[in-house]
């Protein structure tokens, strides 16, 4: 579905240097990035602000024409033909929108299908799923200038869908969405790729459209692709720490870490709980079994890596980056 094959996008920009001079500067926002997703996947796209990710939307969706490489979406050239590839993609970006403001949400879907040259039979069999799934019946016949954010996000996300693309472009779709309609959007989305095995490219900041949606995540920062692959790996790949919640019979001082197991701290005690960070190689097992022994233990838990410390660590460059999958090891872009 996308082909993207040592991409690089530079920027020209101008500087004021004096009063009548200017210097002018590259800068890369993209620089030789290869990644290729297939039908049916639901891939999320990382990284820090500023690292080239709408960049490269651009480049995919056919806004921006890469500086040199190659990028395929659907079997097009997104620059070249803009106007083929829009009947096969939809594109969402969370910070405009595509909706005509003074109209109601129904008119600019219509509009949208004479732009799209839906059937009109196909676009009231369309309108009906989506104005179901995304709950669009309340303000259907609002202008869209009066629609909430959430709403006139769900109403965006009708707009990309109505000629049923093969691929949906989603940059930062819950960006400023409340809880309720985040999960509205979310449980949509997911339906949208298994039911109907719509592709999905998702660009977000937010790690729970990550966790909840993703099954591969690409990251890029300072331009070039740092990981690609499972969450699981990612949290395995950065050796990022667990946390062991131990309830104690009683409340007590902090517990002594086993000197057996190196790395492991007690963070945090309340009462009877006890907190403890363990590096992710440390074996759990005999940390509890240590303590075991010198306390009466009531229950424990182990945690996960948080994924947003996975990340943040990723992006300050705290861990060595893997390279890619296919990808000669670059090292950490500076
Ligand atoms: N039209 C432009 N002219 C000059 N520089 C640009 C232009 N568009 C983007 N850039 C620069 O390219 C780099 C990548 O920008 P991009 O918008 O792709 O980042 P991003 O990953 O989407 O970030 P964010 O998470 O903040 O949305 C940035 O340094 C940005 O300033
Ligand atoms: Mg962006």
């Amino acid at each position: 579905m996308i082909e993207v094959e040592d991409a690089v996008k530079t920027f020209t920009v101008r500087r004021r240097t004096g009063r009548l001079r200017r210097e002018r500067t590259e800068r890369r926002a993209v620089d030789g990035v290869s990644f290729t997703v297939a039908p049916g996947e639901f891939v999320g796209y990382l990284g820090p602000n500023g690292a080239g990710k709408s960049t490269t939307i651009k480049m995919l969706t056919g806004i921006l024409t890469p500086t040199s490489g190659r990028v395929r979406v659907a079997g097009l050239e997104p620059a070249r033909h803009r106007t083929a590839l829009a009947r096969r993609i939809g594109v969402v970006f969370g910070q405009r929108t595509t909706l005509w403001w003074d109209l109601p949400l129904r008119d600019s879907l219509t509009l949208i299908r004479h732009l799209y040259r839906v059937e009109a039979g196909a676009h009231r069999t369309r309108l009906a799923e989506l104005t179901a799934l995304l709950e669009l019946g309340p303000f259907l016949d609002t202008p869209v200038r009066q629609l909430s954010l959430g709403q006139r996000m769900r109403g965006d996300l009708a707009a990309a869908l109505l000629h049923d693309p093969e691929l949906l472009v989603l940059d930062e779709p819950t960006i400023g969405l409340d809880v309720v309609s985040k999960a509205t959007v979310r449980g949509f989305l997911e339906r949208l790729n298994a039911e109907r095995g719509t592709t999905v490219l998702l660009t977000t900041h937010d790690l729970g459209d990550i966790e909840r949606l993703c099954d591969r995540v690409l990251i890029i920062d300072h331009g070039r692709l740092a990981y690609d692959g499972g969450l699981a790996r990612l949290r395995a790949t950065v050796d990022a720490d667990r946390v062991l919640v131990v309830d104690l019979a009683r409340p007590g001082p902090p517990v002594t870490p086993p000197a057996s197991v190196p790395g492991v701290v007690v963070e945090r005690v309340a009462g009877p709980r006890q907190w403890l960070r363990l590096p992710r190689s440390a074996n759990a097992a005999a940390v509890v079994a240590a303590i075991a022994e010198h306390h009466e233990v009531v229950d424990i838990s182990l945690g996960e890596a948080d994924i947003e410390e996975v990340l943040a660590g990723l992006y300050r460059g705290d861990r060595p980056y893997e390279p890619a999958a296919g990808r000669p090891a670059g090292g950490p872009a500076t």
